[in-house]
């Protein structure tokens, strides 16, 4: 984890894009990570923003055998509830491919012991590639304010999160800054304001995430600001 985040912005001018684009990307780092590693591991975010890429994932053709699939944060709630961050992965994606190795973050089991039978799991598992959304007061995953920077854990509790619902797991910002990749999934006029403060300078939970390589933005024209 470096001390400032080096943040690359790619603007496109709709969501269509910014879905396409951004599912080339995932397909390109996994194909380099597969090359080098013999698989690719890849921690997913969620929210609404990445559904649309989880089903063009699900239209690409590839060695799914070699896909491992971890999320950034879920929420508390049942198994396979539909609020859950895993079961919109599993409907958009993940069911219409078998190959693909799962591990979901067992909220059902109480959020102590889901955060540390999840850092159990992460345990000495190498990043490839992390999808994290924004949003719109500048949150990530479910880290909610800064404050999740300072603790040595990978995968926190987290009780009073402003956006429902208040219970969730997340990852922290000093495992989510092990990646080897970080791509930010932004769209729409909502995310606007929290961009305009990122792109400022602003200490935004999202601005936490300070992998070695940097972060890539992906965003579109009117989260971004640029409406043609
Ligand atoms: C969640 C996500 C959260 C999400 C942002 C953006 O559990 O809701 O982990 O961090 O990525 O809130 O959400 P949208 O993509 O729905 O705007």
């Amino acid at each position: 984890m470096s001390g400032t985040q080096q943040r690359r912005w790619h603007v496109y001018p709709n969501r269509d894009a910014l879905v396409e684009r951004a599912a080339a990307a995932i397909a390109r780092i996994a194909d380099a990570a597969i090359a080098c590693h013999g698989n690719f591991n890849i921690v997913l975010a969620g929210g609404e923003t990445p559904r649309a890429i989880y089903a063009r994932l699900a239209r690409l053709d590839a060695d799914w055998s070699r896909w491992r699939v971890y999320f950034g944060d879920e929420r508390l709630a049942p198994a396979h509830h539909p609020s859950r961050n895993s079961t919109m992965a599993w409907k958009e994606w993940l069911h219409a491919c078998p190959a693909i190795e799962v591990h979901p973050i067992l909220t059902e089991h109480g959020l102590a012991q889901a955060a540390h039978d999840y850092a159990v799991i992460l345990n000495g598992v190498r990043f490839d590639l992390v999808l994290l959304g924004l949003g719109e007061d500048g949150h990530t995953a479910s880290l909610f304010d800064t404050m999740a920077a300072h603790t040595n854990a990978d995968v926190i509790a987290v009780r009073n999160a402003p956006k429902p619902p208040p219970e969730r797991v997340s990852l922290t910002p000093r495992s989510l800054s092990r990646a080897e990749n970080v791509l930010f999934i932004v769209a729409g006029q909502g995310k606007r304001e929290a961009v305009t403060r990122w792109r400022a300078g602003e200490m935004l939970p999202a601005a936490v995430v300070c992998p070695s390589n940097g972060v890539d933005i992906l965003v579109d024209g009117e989260a971004y600001g640029q409406t043609s």
